[in-house]
């Protein structure tokens, strides 16, 4: 019997938008005849992965997709306005958004290690959104942006990507339309599907999002030096052209602070890090060398933009001996 989550070999590789049109059509089709008059639900992050999924399953059943957006407070600046904004307002998505800002921060307060507040993360997740499902009526089936180097990595056994661990009387059936595409594919169907470049081309982000970037224990005040240096980071990068081209780039804030002048006075502020990493498989990582030019243009933003910032430092320790995120 043929296993469906095995790539036949005779499957040609999707790189252009007429061979990802064709694909759309195909999983169009599938999608109708699996969930039938059924609806489904979906996470939605606004990665590229769910995120085309989004897109193809609004093609293929329009509001039968229920989408849930759970703001953890967590995500980079300008995220959850432009799910927001792609899915409800130009593609009439069947979108729930959820403001779990509060409750995430306030489950994380004064929680230091990082093991914990990636678990505090996920399991909030969970609940954030089996709370959602069980307020719908009717929905049988949960869609997930499960692509082929998941089920790669989970030895063909068990393909969660977006949504592990959920109570088993949901009981959902799996739609997984692009479990069978590498990222680069996904790329092209998204684009194909009419996704912005912004969305499409995204770096990976990390599950418990800027949380692993503003180390130790989670404070707003913390919290936004990190969101709003990471913006800036990402504005820069883009206009220097590095946007695709440097494999993830974020900026770090650790939890302590070193002295300032300023004014004429002596205060206490935070230090912000850059990090700019090129890798293939994200086991071993080089640093990216950012011109002086560059760099300082990027600093004199920080400094003057980002409140409680005193510092700007280059991270440029590969991968192994530093992990690409700081904890
Ligand atoms: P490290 O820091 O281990 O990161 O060198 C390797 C890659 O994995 C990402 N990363 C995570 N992704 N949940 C995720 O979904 C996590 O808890 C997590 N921690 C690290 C990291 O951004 C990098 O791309």
């Amino acid at each position: 019997m043929q296993n469906d989550n095995v790539r036949p070999e005779s499957m040609t590789r999707i790189t252009t938008k007429e061979l990802a049109d064709a694909f759309i059509a195909e999983q169009i089709e599938a999608v109708r005849a699996q969930v039938g008059d059924k609806k489904v639900l979906l996470a939605l992050s606004g990665g590229v992965d769910s995120s085309v999924v989004a897109a193809l399953l609004v093609k293929a059943i329009g509001k039968q997709l229920v989408c849930v957006h759970v703001n953890h407070g967590l995500l980079r600046k300008g995220e959850p306005e432009e799910v927001v904004r792609v899915f409800k307002e130009e593609m009439d998505a069947n979108l729930v958004y959820v403001d779990a800002i509060d409750r995430f921060l306030d489950k994380l307060k004064g929680v230091s290690d990082p093991e914990t507040k990636r678990k505090i993360i996920g399991k909030e997740f969970i609940d954030v959104f089996v709370e959602e499902a069980r307020r719908l009526d009717g929905v049988e089936f949960l869609a997930q942006g499960t692509i082929y180097p998941d089920i790669l990595e989970s030895d063909g056994v068990k393909a969660h990507h977006n949504v592990g661990g959920l109570p088993e009387d949901l009981n959902f059936e799996l739609v997984e339309p692009v479990k069978l595409l590498f990222k680069d594919e996904v790329r092209v169907v998204g684009k194909a599907l009419g996704l912005p470049e912004s969305m499409v081309e995204r770096q990976p982000f990390p599950g418990p999002g800027l949380g692993v970037r503003c180390v130790g224990a989670i404070t707003r005040d913390r919290l936004e030096a990190v969101r709003e240096s990471d913006a800036i980071l990402r504005e820069e990068f883009a206009n220097a052209g590095f946007q695709g081209k440097v494999w993830q780039y974020f900026t770090v804030v650790p939890d302590f602070k070193s002295t300032g002048v300023k004014d004429g006075k002596r205060l206490w502020d935070w230090p912000v890090i850059i990090r700019a990493v090129n890798t293939v498989d994200a086991m071993s990582a080089t640093v990216e060398e950012i011109p002086y030019d560059i760099l300082f243009k990027i600093r004199d933003r920080i400094l003057n933009e980002v409140a409680g910032v005193n510092r700007v430092l280059y991270d440029i320790s590969p991968k192994p001996i530093a992990t690409i995120e700081w904890e």
